[in-house]
């Protein structure tokens, strides 16, 4: 089995979701969980799961090797982003070449790049009074939001919805099909 390492920068709820999907077959392929930030609940979640976990800068991410070095020191062979607000360096891209993948809360290329993640996606899907969003799981590149598409699942938007009511909804995707997908990338 695949070692993934999984970078978020907030909540972590996908982070734990995914690692329990394989814990629930009794598989641990979860090895490590990085974050860009120290305030980040998915450190308490890595704590709680018995994850290691690890918090890097952006020197170290971008102009060192630091964040190289640890995940080939723990031989990880494939990452997910989930929640992951930075880009992946070029070099970080070219070691780990089709083995990068991201999920978001919309689909793209609607309501995707910079700045458009969390709850502001759930907004602008209510703002401008969409009738359907969902997640979009794809392949990362140099750009935000933009690697090629390995799914797309939408939901309809009804017209009462709030950006909450939307959030629990996509929520709702993300933690069914995204622990399956990667999966089934690893296997
Ligand atoms: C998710 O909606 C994901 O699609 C997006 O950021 C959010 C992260 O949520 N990329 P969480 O930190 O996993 O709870």
């Amino acid at each position: 089995m695949k070692n993934i390492a999984i970078f978020a920068s907030g909540s972590g709820s996908n982070a734990q979701a995914i690692v329990e999907y394989f814990r629930k077959q009794g598989k641990d392929p979860v090895k490590l969980i990085l974050t860009n930030n120290p305030k980040a609940y998915v450190l308490e979640r890595a704590k709680q799961l018995g994850i290691e976990s690890v918090v890097f800068t952006s020197e170290d991410l971008y102009h060192r090797t630091t964040v190289l070095d640890i995940l080939q020191s723990k031989q990880i062979d494939f990452i997910v982003l989930a929640g992951f607000l930075w880009l992946i360096p070029t070099a970080l891209l070219k070691t780990y070449k089709g083995k990068i993948v991201n999920i978001h809360p919309a689909l793209l290329p609607k309501y995707g790049g910079k700045g458009m993640y969390g709850m502001k996606v759930h907004e602008a899907v209510v703002a401008n009074r969409e009738k359907e969003t969902g997640i979009t799981i794809h392949w990362v590149d140099e750009e935000y939001d933009h690697g090629d598409i390995i799914l797309q699942v939408s939901r309809p938007v009804d017209p009462t919805d709030t950006p909450e009511k939307v959030a629990a909804k996509v929520h709702e995707l993300e933690y069914l099909h995204y622990p399956r997908i990667i999966e089934q990338l690893i296997s």
